[in-house]
């Protein structure tokens, strides 16, 4: 399939570079000529009638929930519970009494999520899937659905799916807002070009990110990600990328939990990834910079402009406070890719992972 790579070495390089232009799809296929958001009547309705959305999802598709979680509870107002789909019916939540169920799902063929599914419509409860494959077995199943309009992701890691999926959650928490009469003070699909836009410009830093690779991560068997609030979410999309395809054991913490156990894993030279994009958390992650540091670490900090300190190592363009996910995970999927290419990892098909899992 040397032909749909193009000029690629790699699925996973070219998916990383498409992001902006999935960024500009997106915005046009969910607005109209008159620059309204442009969404299925019944999605909004329903979004409209629920009195607590439940996110069931897998893999780096539960790592777009939390972060979608955050929109829909702070735009929308509506109370969101995010669930591991292979998990959810063995501690079942209390559900409300208008649930609403989201299934987000690249693929839309993941068999945990469609168990849960099948579960739900049982019990009578309204559903939406939001994946890139319409058609799909969730697609087809549940009652609703969003299209990710990202393209085929062929890479086993996920990354073009993933900044689709929260820019897709953006807007339909910034739709069931403004359904409900609650006013904003920005135009989400202005902020979602500037962001575009930002994706470009990082895209085009894959020399300096190569770079960072060979100074962070030259022979470690371990990296941590931290990162507090919105950051901390991105952390655990950044540390399921590295240790995907590169095999070096990654996890991603909250900034404020690693004095209770992660801190004590600090060596000299471990590599610490820290992500400061959150004005109202960068005085608390620094500090935690700075413990790590103490113990030795060799700390990467990616900050985004505006918020940024000497030292740090990479800077990413300002962007919406709520959307930083979408631009800050970029470099994150970069260092992954070259970690695993230094490494000679097999980096579109890492050992022992499938695209899709069809088994329960
Ligand atoms: C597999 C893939 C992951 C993906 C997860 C959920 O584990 O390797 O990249 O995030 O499944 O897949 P889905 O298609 O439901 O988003």
């Amino acid at each position: 399939s040397d032909i749909e790579k193009g000029t690629y070495p790699h699925f996973m390089l070219k998916e990383i570079d498409e992001q902006p232009f999935v960024m500009r799809k997106i915005i046009n296929e969910y607005q109209t000529e008159n620059n309204e958001l442009k969404l299925d009547e019944n999605i909004r309705a329903a979004m409209k009638a629920c009195d607590r959305i439940y996110i069931i999802a897998a893999g780096t598709s539960y790592h777009a929930g939390l972060v979608g979680k955050e929109f829909i509870e702070k735009l929308a107002k509506v109370p969101v519970e995010v669930h591991v789909a292979s998990e959810f019916s063995y501690n079942m939540p209390l559900l409300s009494e208008k649930p609403l169920f989201v299934f987000i799902s690249q693929s839309g063929e993941t068999a945990d999520s469609r168990a849960v599914l099948v579960k739900i419509k049982e019990l009578g409860y309204p559903s939406l899937t939001i994946t890139n494959v319409p058609g799909s077995t969730l697609s087809r199943e549940a009652d609703y659905t969003l299209n990710l309009y990202a393209g085929p992701e062929i890479a086993v890691a996920s990354t073009k799916a993933y900044t689709a999926q929260i820019a897709v959650l953006a807007i339909l928490a910034v739709d069931t807002a403004k359904a409900q009469g609650i006013t904003l003070d920005f135009d989400p699909m202005q902020e979602l070009a500037i962001v575009a836009n930002a994706m470009e410009i990082l895209t085009d830093q894959k020399e300096g990110i190569e770079e960072l690779v060979r100074e962070y991560l030259p022979t470690s068997r371990n990296a941590f990600f931290i990162g507090r609030s919105t950051d901390y979410h991105v952390c655990m999309e950044g540390a399921l990328k590295l240790k995907e395809i590169s095999y070096i054991q990654a996890e991603g913490f909250a900034g404020g939990e690693l004095k209770h156990g992660t801190i004590a894993l600090i060596e000299e030279g471990t590599p610490v990834i820290a992500l400061a994009t959150q004005e109202n958390v960068n005085y608390s992650i620094r500090g935690n910079v700075q413990e790590v540091v103490a113990r030795g670490a060799n700390a990467l900090v990616i900050s985004m402009r505006g918020l940024e300190q000497d030292t740090d190592a990479f800077v990413i363009p300002h962007v919406h406070e709520l959307l930083t996910p979408l631009v800050s995970v970029v470099p994150l999927q970069l260092l992954a890719y070259y970690a695993a290419l230094h490494r000679d990892c097999d980096v579109d098909k890492p050992r022992n992972l499938a695209k899709s899992v069809t088994v329960e």
